[in-house]
């Protein structure tokens, strides 16, 4: 069980979609709130909506300013005892399409802001030997592969794999883990990665252009159906207060998380 009331819960990608659910939530829960965003005009709103809290542009990649802001919200709120790493864009192009650029900024935000975020906090939470909570937006994509989506699946992947052994080594410290794999949320995360997402690809035909293109609209509509965000707040402020690892939106994965797990033991040698 971690108590969430009077702690500080610091948030990045807090500004928007989950982030902003998973806030919302924790505040009902009485939680005291730093949110970190890339998004200025964003945190503006969430500050006027939420009140009293800690805001700051931050980009999760940049490690001494992710530093700075830390002693800020600290300074101003107290000790950090949940910490959230939230912030991330969906996006990449087909696998030999992608050039480095386009790595180094999907794993940027999407993995090396978690480990970004972990490496910051872990050791002001572990020192102070009064428990807390990590909590880690994965994806339904970092249980299950999908094809075309070779970039997001691994950091996906990376983030659910390092949740896990955290989850094992933190249980002794009283540090609760989490790991949020959500199906579709209805968020505006493809429109804002497009904004964002540097314009470089190698050169794509004109057929595959217009996949892409239509791809998205796709995805679009796919995630405007999907679970609404302060539901998903909610679910992942249950799961802090329970200390649950695995937090789903819905049940869509499961027939090809049954699948995989499937596939791995018919792979292994018969017993003997
Ligand atoms: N929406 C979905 O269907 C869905 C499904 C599975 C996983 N996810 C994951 O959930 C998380 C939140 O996504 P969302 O749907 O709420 O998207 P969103 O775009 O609504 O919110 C993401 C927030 O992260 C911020 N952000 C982006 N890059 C950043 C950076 N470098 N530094 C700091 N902040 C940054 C954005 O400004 C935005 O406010 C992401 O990690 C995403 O991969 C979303």
């Amino acid at each position: 069980m971690t108590l969430i009331a009077d702690r500080v819960a610091f948030i990045t990608g807090g500004a928007n979609g989950i982030g902003l659910g998973i806030a919302r939530s924790l505040a009902r829960a009485g939680a005291r709130l730093a949110l970190v965003d890339l998004d200025a005009e964003a945190l503006d709103r969430a500050r006027a909506e939420l009140g009293a809290i800690f805001t700051a542009v931050l980009d999760v990649r940049d490690r001494d300013a992710y530093a700075r802001v830390a002693d800020a919200a600290e300074a101003e709120l107290g000790p950090v005892s949940i910490l959230v790493n939230n912030a991330g864009v969906a996006g990449g192009a087909p696998t030999e399409k992608l050039t480095y650029e386009l790595w180094d900024w999907g794993m940027g935000i999407n993995l090396d802001g978690v480990i970004n975020g972990v490496q910051t906090f872990l050791p002001r939470i572990a020192a102070r030997d009064a428990g807390g909570h990590i909590v880690n937006t994965a994806s339904g994509a970092g249980l299950v592969a999908g094809p075309g989506n070779t970039l997001y699946c691994t950091a996906k992947f990376a983030v659910v794999g390092m949740s896990e052994a955290l989850y094992l080594e933190l249980a002794p410290r009283k540090i609760g883990v989490t790991v949020l794999c959500p199906g579709p949320v209805a968020t505006g995360i493809i429109d804002r990665t497009r904004s964002s997402q540097p314009k470089v690809t190698r050169a794509m035909s004109s057929e595959q252009r217009g996949k892409a293109f239509a791809q998205n609209e796709v995805m679009r509509n796919y995630l405007a159906n999907g679970t609404p965000p302060d539901a998903v707040g909610d679910m992942v402020r249950d799961a802090i207060a329970n200390d649950r690892l695995y937090v789903h939106t819905d049940r869509l994965a499961f027939d090809k998380i049954r699948e995989r797990a499937q596939a791995q033991i018919d792979a292994m040698p018969a017993a003997v």
